[in-house]
Order: C-alpha cells, then structure tokens, then sequence
C-alpha cells in the first residue's frame, strides 16, 4: 500500500497543499500581495494559538465571504470591532486574481481604552512585530486568498482564518494567531493569548449570528436575488468571478454531457 502523494508549496512560511499536479504553481499567482504584506516577516512569526469552530451550519463560502468584507463590522461588530477598525474607513485595494486587501485605519478613540468605550473589547496590544512601518502600525490589512484563507495583520500579530468544508451546508472554522518570537519571552504573553482567545469567541459568536442567518436565507425558495454590492464588498464580487472561472474550467464541455 502507497500513501498518496500531494503537491506543496511553501509560501511565506505557509505549507500549502494542492491536489491537483497540473495546475501552475502559487506563488507567482501572488507575487502581488507577497510584496505587500513583506514588512511583516510572515515566515519569522511563530504560533501562538489555534482555535477551532466545528461544525457551523453553513456552507463553507458563507463563512468565507463574512471574513472578506468589513461592510459588516457596523452591524454584526458593531459594539466590538467597529469600535477599534470602523468598516466604512476600510480601503479595498485594487487586485486581480484569487486574492484580495484591503486596510482599515484604526480609529483614534477607538485604541485608546482611556478615551471612553467598554476597555473589554479593546484588544491588549502585545509585541509589536519588528521592523514595521507607520502604516502597518497604524491599521489592519486583511488579505484573503480564494478559495478559503483569510489572513488580518495587525501590529502585533497575524490571524489566519481557514473555512474547511465539511457538507453541502457545514463546515470547520479555524483561527491561527501567529506572533513575533520574542512575544513567547514576555511575561504578560499568557494574558494576551487568554485575551486574544476571548476576543475571538465574541467576534466569532456575532459571526455565527450573521453566517446562520445568510444560510438561512440561502434556502429560502424563490432564492435571494443577490443585489447590488456595496464597495466595501468588492472581494465578494472577485470571490464570485474566482469561483465562476474555476467551476467553467472544470465542467465538462457541453460536447460532452
Ligand atoms: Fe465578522
């Protein structure tokens, strides 16, 4: 017997596994955004937690498309992550191709517990990731890679989010948080991963609300007629067209049906 052999490639530090031998290879499908998350060292960071939703009832491009717009931070987040990275300040980048970014500032009074607010929903800032810039520092990038990983850089640390199907209407949610090395030396390093983690579980839940929601609504007969998109959901429009191209490249031709 003969374990199968997959094809990986490792980018920015990432393992990625690819079933199929004659598809090109990743990395020069996203020199782009490698170039604009280098200053944060993605390969030196280590991890410092994972945590994991199983079972969510709700296909896997559900949870996909919620983590890819930040249109919904001011409903679903809007006593939590709202507060700190307001939607309508995200910027979505222009980009081609199965990826996206965009950055959002942080908002002044947001960052500073002092300012007013609930203190408990302010992120505890650990170690800052070395050598970044003003910008880096000053906001959250998220960069998404279709078909189902989301990555949120922040100064201290970087949060991979991965949707892994599990049904027609299920799947798995998996959060990594990856930090500097030197944050694992700093005494308060237990607190913030259990701050982290806490944080995590809110945000998460008030996903859960929306994902079962727009599940829900995806089962509705006549179906949702979709709509216009709003600018800040420009990732969700490309995600469409990624999937639409993958799933012509690999229907049969209709010679052949
Ligand atoms: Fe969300």
């Amino acid at each position: 017997m003969r374990l199968p052999r997959y094809r990986l490639e490792e980018w920015n530090g990432l393992l990625m596994v690819c079933a199929d031998p004659g598809v090109p290879p990743l990395a020069p499908q996203l020199a782009e955004p490698a170039d604009r998350l280098a200053p944060y060292g993605l390969a030196d960071l280590v991890v410092a937690y994972t945590d994991r939703w199983d079972g969510v009832p709700a296909n896997w491009k559900v949870g996909f498309e919620n983590g890819s717009e930040n249109y919904h931070h001011m409903g679903t987040h809007a006593s939590t992550l709202d507060i700190l990275v307001p939607g309508k300040d995200t910027v979505v980048d222009e980009s081609a191709g199965r990826w996206f970014s965009m950055y959002t500032p942080f908002a002044l009074d947001g960052a500073d517990p002092a300012a007013g607010g609930d203190a408990a929903d302010v992120p505890r800032v650990g170690t800052l990731i070395p050598g970044l810039g003003e910008r880096e520092l000053s906001g959250m990038t998220v960069a998404g890679f279709f078909p189902n990983l989301v990555m949120a850089l922040l100064p201290d640390s970087v949060t991979f989010v991965r949707w892994v199907p599990t049904g027609p209407v299920t799947h798995d949610a998996l959060v990594t948080v990856l930090v500097p090395p030197q944050a694992e030396r700093d005494p308060g390093f237990g607190a913030y991963v259990e701050a982290s983690r806490r944080q995590f579980e809110v945000i998460q839940n008030e996903d859960l609300v929306a994902v079962r929601g727009v599940q829900r609504g995806l089962a509705t007969d006549p179906a949702p007629s979709g709509g216009r998109f709003s600018h800040l959901e420009r990732p969700l429009w490309q995600f469409q067209r990624y999937l639409a191209d993958r799933l012509s490249a690999t229907a049969p031709a209709p010679e052949q049906l």
